[in-house]
């Protein structure tokens, strides 16, 4: 598998990892309104943070950017499916947001389990399609959209923010992973 794919590829499973951990945290009966709020927040700037600015920025930026160069019909009708998951993606993640503001903890959990259903089969969908695509591209081509990827992530994220992101991801770990 070539450098850009592969980069895609384990962020899936960096946010496959956060969205089984959300399913425990919204299924914590225990918890004071006040920890669910942070807790919640924690998620939801991990949502708008990593999962749509950091990769689905790289995904629509440079990747499908270059894909959408080939030409090729039927590449073409993926790329639109899956920009139209990103943009349901953002609607859902908006409503997570105005819940929050709103202190409806109840409104923040249904938008939430719609947002992991939508992107767990747009995970699927695209492990798929990117396993057909990573065959044709040259070692090369992926070589220069893993070094407009490394750019981008400084961008939009940089290393202290990463950090953060990880930090915060272990513990909820720690929390909600226990059986
Ligand atoms: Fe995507
Ligand atoms: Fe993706």
């Amino acid at each position: 598998m070539g450098k850009a794919i592969q980069d895609l590829r384990d962020e899936h499973a960096s946010i496959h990892h956060v969205l089984s951990l959300m399913d425990r945290m919204l299924m914590d009966y225990m918890s004071q309104p006040s920890v669910k709020l942070r807790y919640y927040n924690e998620l939801t700037t991990f949502y708008k943070v990593f999962a749509d600015a950091c990769h689905h920025g790289k995904e629509e930026r440079y990747l499908f950017r270059y894909l959408a160069s080939l030409k090729d019909p039927k590449i073409d009708v993926v790329l639109d499916e899956l920009k139209d998951d990103h943009m349901q993606a953002r609607r859902w993640v908006a409503r997570m947001d105005d819940a929050l503001f709103v202190e409806d903890l109840n409104e923040f959990a249904r938008c939430a389990r719609e947002y992991r259903d939508l992107l767990i089969l747009h995970i699927e969908k695209e492990d798929r399609f990117f396993a057909l695509i990573d065959g044709m591209m040259e070692d090369e081509v992926q070589r220069v959209i893993f070094s407009e990827f490394e750019l981008h992530e400084e961008d939009v994220i940089g290393y202290g923010v990463h950090e953060e992101l990880h930090k915060m991801i272990d513990q909820w770990g720690e929390i909600f992973n226990r059986e």
